[in-house]
């Protein structure tokens, strides 16, 4: 009876042992993701049923390594994280090879993991910044977006076919910005920039870009543009009025003809209590008002010549 219970009972012993020990003995999958000097470490979640599951980063640079015995260094917004990423972005702050490393705390059981490599913030992969240009009057306005701060963008100005000649202007402070004058639909202006990160001696070619200003639209053609459309406004003005005074009558007519209602459907309207009606005479001093009985229904009639909406009582 008993010896049964422990035969039935040891190959599930056995696959919880296994399942639960090889779950904190194997490592997690962690990488540092790093563009334009933000660098995200994350990793694989553990696979094992923990009641309560948290993470805590740690990095060791060459000064904590022989300067200070080997000690490792708290990553500072990254303990007891839940979440599977941690950004180190301030933490690794100098041009050191960084090892950084994972404790995973699985109801009060530790795993450690190692990044399999050390990590230098030189080996971060910048993203060549994009380079807008904006015509704003005689004006050639240059701008540059990044994400990257700190950065210094040496750009190189010519007129089209003078290459040689490019003067260059060096930008280093946001908002990375420069503007040019330029003569109106003259001279092609060229721009070429390279945006340089001082602090990892790294830099990035942003290409060749041209742009000319438009010739503007002589004073005498505006005037002339001007003077067409004061004209056609006038034109189709005085036609409309011309068509409302002659031809108003007759498009009253068209439009605001009144079908007389039927008897019939005036005989079957159901009035059973009395009915208000008002109505107004086209003298405007002159306003009827009647008040009917509940057989009384209302209908329209004719009266000297005018068409008068009034109101007969019917019994
Ligand atoms: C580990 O992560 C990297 C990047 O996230 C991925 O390319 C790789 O396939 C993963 N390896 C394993 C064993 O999961
Ligand atoms: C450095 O670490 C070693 C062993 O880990 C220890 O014996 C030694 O005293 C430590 N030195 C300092 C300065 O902490
Ligand atoms: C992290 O996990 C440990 C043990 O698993 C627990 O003692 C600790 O309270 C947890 N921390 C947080 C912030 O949940
Ligand atoms: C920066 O890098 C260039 C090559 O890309 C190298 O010639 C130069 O010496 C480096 N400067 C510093 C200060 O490391």
């Amino acid at each position: 009876m008993t010896s049964g219970l422990i035969k039935s009972l040891f190959p599930l012993l056995l696959y919880f042992t296994i399942n639960y020990s090889s779950a904190l003995s194997t490592p997690l999958n962690a990488s540092m993701h790093s563009v334009n000097m933000m660098h995200i470490l994350k990793w694989s979640i553990l696979k094992a049923s923990c009641s309560t599951v948290n993470y805590s980063v740690q990095f060791q640079g060459e000064y904590e390594l022989y300067n200070l015995n080997g000690t490792w260094v708290d990553a500072y917004d990254c303990q007891e994280i839940s979440e599977n990423r941690c950004d180190l972005t301030h933490d690794l702050a100098s041009n050191s090879d960084y090892s950084i490393r994972i404790k995973t705390t699985c109801d009060g059981q530790k795993l450690w993991t190692q990044l399999p490599a050390t990590f230098n913030r030189r080996d971060t992969v910048l993203l060549v910044p994009k380079m807008t240009m904006n015509v704003e009057g005689d004006l050639i306005q240059v701008d540059f977006s990044t994400t990257l701060s700190d950065m210094t963008v040496n750009l190189e100005v010519w007129k089209e076919g003078d290459e040689q000649n490019a003067l260059i202007h060096v930008i280093r402070a946001y908002p990375y910005h420069f503007s040019i004058a330029a003569h109106r639909g003259k001279e092609k202006m060229c721009f070429k920039a390279e945006a340089l990160l001082e602090a990892i001696n790294k830099s990035c070619s942003i290409d060749t870009q041209c742009v000319i200003i438009p010739k503007q639209t002589s004073d005498f053609m505006r005037l002339v543009m001007v003077s067409i459309a004061v004209v056609v406004a006038v034109t189709v003005a005085f036609i409309l009025g011309w068509l409302a005074t002659h031809l108003g009558p007759q498009i009253k007519q068209t439009f605001c003809y009144r079908e007389t209602i039927p008897n019939v459907l005036l005989d079957d309207w159901p009035t059973r209590t009395p009915i208000l009606c008002t109505d107004v005479s086209l003298e405007p001093t002159d306003p009827l008002l009647l008040l009917l009985s509940a057989e009384h229904q209302c209908t329209t009639v004719q009266l000297g010549g005018y068409r008068l909406k009034e109101v007969e009582c019917r019994t």
